[in-house]
Order: C-alpha cells, then structure tokens, then sequence
C-alpha cells in the first residue's frame, strides 16, 4: 500500500517485510502463466468471456476455423464513390439502428470467438492471451461505441433568451477514413470503424498491408449484422493506397492509428490540399517510460515491467520501453527482472504455453537490430534471452543506457532500456522524460504516494499507470491515446472519443 511521502525513511521502507520476500536468487517464482491472464479482468461490461473453463473449448473451436478468406483489391476511387452516396441514407438512419448494427455484430464476435481468435493468430501471429484479450477489446469497442452514440444521439434543448428555442444535435461527417496498424488487427480496425459508422459517417477503411484479411472478417460481421454494403468499403493496400485515399476530395475526417512519422505525412498531405479542412485523429507512437524508485516493491516491478515489455513481444504502442530504476535498487530488481525474463517461453503463438511469439515480420526484425547494431556510446546490452532466433522471432533483451536523451526513437520489439538515477537527479530525470515529446504511457513503481503524484505531474502521458502494468487498457475504463508526439486525441474508449467523428449544429428558432 502507498504510504505518505517521506513520511517513513527509506531505510525503513527497504526493511518492509514484503520486500524481504524478494530475497533470494535472482529467479521470479511467480511468472504469469498465459492462463494466469486470461479473464484476469473483466471487460468493460464486466463481462468475462475469458474464464480459464472456457478456454479448452475456444482452442477447440479455434483450431476448426476455416482458413481466412483473401480480400479483393478495391480501386481507392471507387471505394469513395460508393462510400459518398451511400451516406446521406446512414446518416439519416436512427442512431438507435446504428448502435443495434454495434451491438450485433459484438454478440456475433463473441459467439464466434474461435473463429476470430484463429485469424488473429494466423495473420497477426499474435499469442493466445493477446488474441483472446484483443477479441475482448472489440467487443467492448462495438458496445461501449453503441452506448454512447445513443447518449449523444438526443438533441440537447440549450438555454436561451424569452422566446427563443437553441436546440444543439450531432451527426455524421461524410466519408471518414479508418487507417489501422497491424497490431491490433481486429481491435484497432473495429475501433476505428464502429466509431465513425454509428456517428452517421460512411466510412472507407484501410487496413494495413500485413493484416487485410482480419479486417475483411470483421468488415463481414459489420455487413452481416445490418450494415449497408456502401457504408463501409475495405481497400486493402499499403502505404500508397493510403495516399490516394488522403488525397481523395471527399475525405470528411481521418481517423489513423500507426507511427508518428506517418501520421506527420498525413498532415502534410492534408495541409496541401484545396477543399474542406480535414480534421485528422491521430494515434500514433510512444516513448514510453516507468519510474521505479527504492521503495518499490521488486516482486511488483519484476511483474509489472515483465509484462509491459514483453508481452506481445513489445508489439504495442502503450509498452514499456526505458525503465528508470532508481540506483539503490537497481542491481536488485534487474537481476530480478532478468532471472524472470529467462523463464519467458518464445514459440509457436498458437502454443497456449508461450509468452512471447514472433514479431510481424522479417523487416521488423531488421529495424530493431539495426538499432541493437549501432547502440549510442556507452550503452550494452545487459540481458539477452537465450532462445534460438529463427525467422523474425527476436528473444527479450535489456539494454542499459547512460542517460534517457539516447533512447531517440520508438524501438518496437521486446527490447527493455533501463537507465539508474539517483534521488538528487529526480528532477532532471523527469524533465528529460518530459523532454522526449511523446506522451502516450507512463509507469510510476513507488510506495511513496507523493512521488507518484510528482512523477505523473511533471511527465506529459496520456495514461498513467501507478503499481501495475502499463498495457491493456480496459474500454470505458481507462479511454486510451496519448499527446504530444503520441497523438491528437481523443481517447479510444472514453466519453469525448465519439463527438470528434461528428459535426455540431445548433437550430435557434424565433417561437
Ligand atoms: P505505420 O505508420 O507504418 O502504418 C499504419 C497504417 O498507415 C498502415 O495501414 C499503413 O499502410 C498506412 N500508411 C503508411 N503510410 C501512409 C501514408 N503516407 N498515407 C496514408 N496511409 C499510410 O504503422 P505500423 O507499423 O502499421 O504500426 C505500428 C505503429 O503504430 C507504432 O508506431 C505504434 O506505436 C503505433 N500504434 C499506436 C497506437 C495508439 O493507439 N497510439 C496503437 C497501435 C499502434
Ligand atoms: N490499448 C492498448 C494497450 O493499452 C494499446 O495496451
């Protein structure tokens, strides 16, 4: 439990009995078995469709999926074409319809959960507990998104002078562009789509090139449960499909989720083109840090830093990234944290015993050991998971750097940065943190309330994580997304996310 700050001296709270337990050697008795994860948190609705009971008849189920079908090639300008005439007829459908199609096509993702786990394990190549997690994710998406397009679908009566009526509504935009990543094929794609659908929008999604066919599925549920064909037209394609799709004059509003170089070229692309100011949300890369200082509880970091790292194979955008121990506790959480991350398993995704799969492909692979190749001057790599590396796996590593200025750029893997300070550097430490311009997660480990509160106060972030993990972030609970140059806003999951798909007008009439 937290305790005031500097209330007790730090050489009690390193003599707390619970520390004492960490003692011993440097081997984590208490790694997460994936079954450990599954249902570990109820969705946003509470509900747990991935109890450890259930499990045994979802691999069933999942491995007698078909096999995923292709998705054909749509030209981008007739994706558009479509897409413009199908929306004024959406747009003037009841949002309560809308928000039905939502919730359908979330009970259809739940009762055909083998078949959407199996595809995002065959194109993602993403584990058991992610594919399960990220399932989850979809659904709350589908019905959190439902919910509020009906709270914010009835017109609000403002006040006004004596014998005036101002009656303020929302609707669609026109056609909105969904651009999605590969890391969370399913969520992100259907996050990105619901979300502009049920706001009135016609929408043109495009996936990205590693994982169409995912997209086509979930494409697939949304038309089966009800959704006009021209309402939602999928192009899959890579980054110059994309492009044409930008520079389309119909484009009413973007919604892209990927790296921040990419988004920046979507900017640009937008600020040169005549017509309608396109507003772009943005979800895009972090730099993301934990703060751990001496009070911390080891077994607590060890967990907590294991999971936010590695799992997904450091595949997501809210991972941890550099881990900024304080010095007194370094040598002792690492060797924790190490001998923990020994006993990872690397392996077949599929394989309900792996922690850590491989990542999305060969070129992923090269970027991070172009980095591993050409570390800044005095830093080394300090841990290296023994597994093989066959194809594009990549075994957990830890990098020790002198100073948080020399981890200049999102490495996308399980590579863990770990840089030590000490209390006097507190400050500087946190400026430097602050400095890097990202603000997407954050991590404070401390049984100091105080320091929490300095750490989340002085380091811009837009979800802040104190003594747990930093990733998997609960819709409705924990609205997701970041600032700075980890975003635009608004928060995936949260109550300002829907308005930003949307156009306000307000009717004043003289009665
Ligand atoms: P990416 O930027 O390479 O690609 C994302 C999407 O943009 C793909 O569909 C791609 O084809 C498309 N694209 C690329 N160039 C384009 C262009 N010029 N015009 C239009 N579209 C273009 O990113 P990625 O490698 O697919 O995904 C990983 C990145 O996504 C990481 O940086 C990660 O941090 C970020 N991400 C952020 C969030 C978040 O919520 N903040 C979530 C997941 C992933
Ligand atoms: N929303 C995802 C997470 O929190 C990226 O890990």
């Amino acid at each position: 439990a937290a305790v005031a700050d500097e209330a007790v001296p730090l050489e009690r709270l390193l003599r707390h009995p619970s520390v004492a337990l960490s003692e011993g050697p440097p081997r984590h008795p208490r790694v997460k078995r994936p079954g450990d994860l599954f249902g570990a948190r109820p969705n946003s609705r509470g509900v747990e469709f991935g109890e450890r009971a259930a499990l045994a008849a979802l691999v069933a189920a999942r491995d007698a999926a078909p096999a995923l079908p292709d998705v054909p090639a749509v030209d981008p300008n007739a994706a558009m074409a479509r897409a413009e005439a199908a929306f004024p007829g959406w747009n003037a459908t009841p949002v309560a319809r809308r928000a039905a199609i939502l919730r359908r096509a979330a009970d259809a993702l739940e009762a055909g959960s083998g078949r959407f786990m199996a595809a995002i394990q065959e194109e993602g190549f993403r584990t058991l507990d992610d594919a399960l997690s990220e399932l989850r994710e979809a659904v709350d998406f589908c019905r959190f998104y439902a919910d509020e397009a009906v709270r914010l679908g009835t017109p609000a009566s403002l006040p006004g002078p004596v014998g005036e009526s101002n009656v303020l509504s929302l609707s669609g935009r026109g056609v909105f562009l969904a651009i999605s990543p590969w890391n969370f094929p399913l969520a992100i794609f259907l996050g990105q789509v619901a979300a502009a659908l049920v706001a009135g929008n016609a929408v043109v999604a495009k996936p990205a090139p590693q994982t169409p066919r995912i997209a086509g599925l979930a494409a697939a549920v949304l038309h089966e449960a009800g959704l006009p064909q021209d309402a939602l037209v999928l192009v899959p394609g890579g980054p110059d499909v994309g492009a044409a799709l930008v520079a389309h004059p119909a484009v009413a509003g973007i919604a892209f989720t990927g790296s921040t170089a990419t988004a920046r070229a979507i900017n640009r692309a937008l600020a040169a083109k005549d017509g309608p100011i396109v507003p772009l949300i943005a979800e895009t890369g972090g730099l993301n840090a934990m703060v751990v200082d001496a009070t911390a509880l080891p077994e607590q970091v060890t967990d907590d830093v294991l999971t936010s790292a590695f799992r997904s194979a450091g595949q997501r955008c809210s991972a941890l990234r550099l881990l900024c121990v304080q010095a007194e506790a370094a040598d002792r959480m690492l060797a924790m944290i190490a001998g923990a991350a020994r006993e990872l398993r690397l392996g077949d995704p599929r394989d309900p015993a792996t922690h850590v799969g491989p990542l999305i492909d060969a070129e992923a692979k090269a970027r991070i050991e172009a980095w591993l190749a050409t570390l800044p001057d005095g830093a080394r790599e300090v841990f290296r998971h023994p597994a093989a590396e066959p194809a594009a796996f990549l075994a957990p590593r830890i990098v020790a750097l002198r100073r948080v200025e020399d981890l200049n750029r999102e490495i996308f893997g399980p590579v863990l940065h770990v840089v030590r300070w000490r209390g006097a550097e507190e400050a500087a430490l946190l400026r430097a943190l602050a400095g890097t311009g990202y603000g997407l997660t954050l991590g404070v480990q401390s049984r100091r309330a105080g320091f929490a509160a300095r750490v989340a106060a002085a380091v811009p972030a837009g979800n802040v994580y104190v003594n747990r993990n930093m990733v998997g972030a609960v819709v409705g609970s924990q609205p997701f997304g970041g600032q700075g140059l980890s975003g635009t806003g608004p928060k995936a999951g949260g109550p300002h996310y829907l308005p930003r798909f949307m156009v306000e007008r307000v009717i004043t009439v003289n009665t």
